[in-house]
């Protein structure tokens, strides 16, 4: 048996320890909030916070998170510096298609919690492993600006 806590709530789950995160979230839990994008930790879709550290849910086996806080995209709104995400990103009317962007949020999320005024390089270093294809980067940068700066 499995236990882990996301987004606040404990589960126990009847899954082999080396489920990917990214399975038990979406198809156990049923927490549909996170995307599937490459399944290879190359494009960043899969994004969740383990003890607050953005991780590839896809490549992260469950057992690696026992004992530790998964947040996801449906709890970001939750902290201070993930509202200021989301209020920024309609301001900046970032999304495109929308399939990137709980990665895309939860990267950011991560950035602001630690570095509260990053510069552009700093911004772009962090960002660097979240992929767009409908290449919404420049929205994505001014939005987290904006956020910094709330
Ligand atoms: S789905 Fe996990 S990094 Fe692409
Ligand atoms: S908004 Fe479409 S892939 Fe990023």
């Amino acid at each position: 048996m499995i236990e882990l806590n996301v987004n606040g709530n404990p589960y126990q789950l009847d899954v082999a320890e080396d489920m990917p995160i990214l399975w038990a979230l979406r198809d156990v839990i049923k927490l549909t909030g996170t995307k599937f994008g490459c399944g290879a930790a190359l494009c960043g879709a899969c994004t969740v916070h383990v003890d607050g550290s953005p991780t590839r849910s896809c490549v992260t086996p469950v057992s690696d998170a026992q004992g530790k806080k998964i947040t996801t995209i449906e709890a970001v709104g939750e902290s201070e510096v993930g509202q200021k995400l989301q209020y920024a990103w309609h301001e900046q009317d970032v999304v495109q298609c929308g399939y990137c962007q709980s990665g895309q949020i939860m990267s950011a999320a991560a950035l602001l919690s630690e570095n509260k005024s990053p510069t552009d390089e700093e911004i772009d270093n962090a960002m660097a492993g979240n992929v767009c294809r409908c290449g919404t980067y420049s929205r994505i940068r001014e939005a987290i600006k904006q956020a910094a700066k709330a």
